[in-house]
């Protein structure tokens, strides 16, 4: 039985995880595509920037709520969506959930779960949003977004950084499949919920390449909203001139991302991105980040470059696997911890105190 008051940092869960999973689900979780360059820049380009506290600011009452697309959250991050979280613990996508309840965070639910989206919902994650892959047949993401606004997700991610899955070493090697019993669970009803070991190739590579539509434009962003109800956010943006196509598209916010490293290996860290990108949206989306979030003070930084919000993906894996619900309830537990300190520490009582004047500008 693992003593979760043990894990005092975010990277205790990863070091564990390492050892308790499977070398399949391991790699299938922590790899990058290719060099793994991107996936070291997202944590080193953290690193590297520098904070300007505040002094002698009133710090006693801390408020670290907010809002996205209107929708309140309690924190201002989330839970990214990150695929088959049963790998990782059996209650996989619920437990996960019902953490996310229980934390009052809020949690962006994957099209390629390996629990239905309907099952991740009885977790009671809210505000829950749901992230799509448009497959070739566009009567499936049709069925899913009804699914989803039935089952009370209240935005849709489309991720646009996947026209295919970019090159994980570490995946080829290991035949990457879904272990017996685990399946692509949304997809069942469409007869796609098989992902099996194919010889020399991940499975999921040769998955999305027969499945997953790269010929997706600009053009689909509003076929997806003229099919919804729901707000629609892209996922995937790093350029600043795609976040003002996509505003043109009428989206409701951004997700500056580079899907933690494992698409185009070379990209930038997504913290890099973002400033370029909220200079060229000037106010009009709300703009989210992911990559590399593993403190609080990450999370700092990439509210004072003008995030809204970021979404937190690695680290609800390895709290999975450190103790399903409770390992993820800890994680979260520990980013709310280290982002109030943050803020006391910088003199930022409120969120709106997190100004683009807390990070330094000077050249190292
Ligand atoms: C194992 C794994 C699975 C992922 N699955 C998805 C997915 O199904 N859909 C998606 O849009 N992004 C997916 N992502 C990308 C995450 O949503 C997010 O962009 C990324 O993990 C953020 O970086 P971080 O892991 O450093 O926090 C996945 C990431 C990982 C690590």
């Amino acid at each position: 039985m693992v003593n979760l008051e043990t894990f005092i940092e975010v990277l205790d869960f990863e070091r564990h995880a390492r050892d308790a999973l499977t070398q399949m689900a391991y790699d299938y979780y922590a790899s990058g595509a290719n060099d793994q360059v991107t996936l070291a820049e997202n944590r080193a380009a953290f690193e590297r920037l520098r904070l300007l506290p505040r002094m002698l600011v009133d710090v006693s009452r801390l408020e670290t709520t907010t809002t996205v697309l209107g929708q309140p959250l309690s924190v201002p991050f989330m839970i990214a969506p990150t695929a088959f979280q049963r790998m990782a613990h059996p209650d996989g996508e619920v437990a996960t959930s019902r953490a996310a309840r229980a934390q009052n965070v809020a949690m962006v639910v994957s099209t390629i779960a390996s629990a239905t989206l309907e099952e991740v919902a009885g977790g009671g994650a809210t505000p829950r949003w749901f992230q799509l892959y448009v497959y070739k047949d566009r009567g499936i993401t049709r069925s899913l977004v009804e699914r989803a606004e039935a089952a009370g997700y209240s935005a849709l991610v489309l991720t646009v950084d996947t026209p295919k899955f970019g090159r994980r070493y570490a995946d080829v090697r290991n035949h990457f499949h879904l272990p017996p019993g685990l399946t692509v669970a949304n997809l069942t009803g469409a007869g796609m919920e098989r992902l099996s070991a194919v010889k020399g190739e991940s499975g999921l590579a040769a998955y999305s390449a027969s499945l997953f539509d790269p010929s997706l434009t600009w053009d689909d962003v509003e076929w997806l909203r003229s099919s919804t109800r729901l707000p629609v956010l892209v996922k995937g943006v790093l350029r600043p001139d795609d976040a003002l196509r996509a505003l043109d598209r009428g989206v409701s916010a951004l997700v500056v991302s580079n899907h933690g490293g494992r698409q185009l290996d070379g990209v930038p860290a997504s913290i890099t991105a973002l400033p370029g990108i909220v200079a060229a949206v000037e106010g009009r989306c709300d703009i989210l980040l992911d990559g590399g979030i593993r403190r609080g003070t990450d999370i700092l930084k990439a509210l004072a470059l003008g995030a809204r919000a970021v979404l937190v993906g690695r680290p609800i894996l390895w709290g999975l696997a450190a103790g399903g619900q409770a390992g993820v309830e800890r994680v979260l537990h520990i980013l709310r911890e280290e982002l109030e300190l943050a803020m006391m520490l910088a003199g930022c009582p409120t969120v709106r105190h997190i100004k683009r004047d807390l990070v330094d500008d000077t050249p190292a």
